[in-house]
């Protein structure tokens, strides 16, 4: 099965809006027209999305635009959140959903991942999942158990087509920011793992189709590594992000 290639690069907290938009021009030269092989997105933070989304039309760029978070109701009284519909106007293609930060920092729970999942398919955005252990849970053995039952309520409800298109991005908390990764070995057991758990639930079409993704501390000295492995089909990079030459490197690493 031929899955496409994603590289999405997660500016968390970093940059202002201003700040991305230039971020968005430099990473577009850097990458000149060796795009078209992977998908690439870019996720600024939400008082950016409209900057980079300009340039993103302006210069007639292919590139993706995501959100790196979303509420699950439309509108309403919601003091501080954001609403699928208000990135869609503003064209963001995709959003990343339950980021290790979001659970750790902002109590979300595999229950809001799973709203939040069907919101953003309701609304024609394409959720990237994140999934993810602790140290301690490796180290007592529990990755796999811990993350399959992540993913298992995460994306309850879907439809077997729906399944199909999920984005999954298995990122150890323990290798987030910190320079250590698992081997591209051990990364590839736990995206298979997270392929069969989704094959269980929707068939095994839907496992064949859906795309993993690796994420923490992925850099262009090691992107090819994990890309080499079968079950790994790309990316999600934090800091390598931040700097267009490494996200760009990165990127290329995938073709
Ligand atoms: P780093 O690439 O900085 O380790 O961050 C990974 C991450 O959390 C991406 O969502």
């Amino acid at each position: 099965m031929d899955r496409r290639m994603l590289v999405a690069g997660n500016w968390k907290m970093y940059t202002t809006s201003g700040e991305g938009a230039v971020l968005v021009q430099d990473i577009a030269e850097e990458l000149d027209d060796s795009l078209s092989g992977v998908e690439v997105v870019v996720c600024p933070p939400f008082t950016g999305i409209k900057a980079v989304s300009t340039v993103i039309e302006l210069d007639h760029l292919t590139m993706g635009l995501g959100a790196q978070d979303v509420f699950w109701e439309q509108e309403g009284p919601f003091t501080g959140a954001i609403s699928p519909r208000m990135l869609t106007e503003l064209r963001c293609t995709h959003v990343i959903i339950g980021h290790s930060e979001r659970r750790e920092h902002f109590g979300e729970t595999d229950e809001t991942v799973n709203k939040k999942v069907h919101a953003a398919f309701r609304a024609g955005l394409q959720p990237i999942v994140c999934c993810g252990e602790t140290l301690a849970t490796r180290e007592a053995g529990n990755t796999d158990a811990f993350v399959r039952s992540q993913i298992t309520s995460g994306v309850a409800g879907l439809d077997a087509e729906q399944a199909g298109r999920l984005v999954v991005a298995y990122e150890p908390i323990w290798a987030i920011g910190t320079g250590r990764t698992p081997t591209p070995e051990s990364a590839n057991d736990v995206a298979r793992a997270i392929r069969a758990t989704i094959g269980a639930m929707y068939g095994p079409p839907a496992a064949m189709q859906m795309r993993v993704l690796y994420g923490g501390s992925v850099k262009p000295e090691n992107a090819k590594m994990f890309f080499g492995e079968p079950d790994i089909d790309g990316a999600l990079v934090g800091g390598a992000s931040l700097d267009a030459k490494s996200f760009a490197d990165i990127v290329r690493a995938a073709l």
